[in-house]
């Protein structure tokens, strides 16, 4: 007898755990999607538009939808003075975003389809 309460004890402790887990991710992950959608509208959207549907001075490719990891590679790149022919005009905004800026930009672009 007391061993079963201790036992459905130590499961519903567990399970609390868990949820307490999955809500702080999701916590974290809404700040993220946040930071993000105020860093585009920010620093982004004057030249790639709406949800990332134009071609930004009607040059770049539309980004929108692209993976989050593409989005960042293609950052690095033009943090390191490499893209396209108009890779100038990406420099310095690719330079003045951090590292978890980038990220959380990158996931929100990529969350645009
Ligand atoms: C002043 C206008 C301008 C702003 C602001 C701007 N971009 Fe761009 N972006 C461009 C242009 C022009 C290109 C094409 C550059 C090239 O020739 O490689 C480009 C290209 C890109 C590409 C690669 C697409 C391709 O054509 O290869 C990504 C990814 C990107 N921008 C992301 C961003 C993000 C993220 C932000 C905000 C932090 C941003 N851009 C802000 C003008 C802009």
């Amino acid at each position: 007898m007391g061993l079963k309460l201790q036992h459905s004890y130590s499961e519903k402790e567990y399970f609390m755990k868990k949820v307490i887990l999955i809500s702080c991710l999701l916590m974290t992950g809404s700040l993220f999607a946040d930071n993000g959608e105020s860093i585009y509208k920010s620093k982004c959207f004057s030249c790639h538009g709406e949800k990332a549907s134009k071609a930004a001075l009607n040059k770049s490719q539309i980004i929108a939808g692209w993976d989050a990891s593409k989005i960042i590679q293609s950052m690095l790149d033009y943090k390191e003075g490499k893209g396209g022919p108009m890779k100038n005009v990406m420099k310095p905004i690719a330079t003045g975003l951090s590292d978890d800026d980038l990220k959380a930009v990158a996931t929100t672009i990529a969350s645009y389809k």
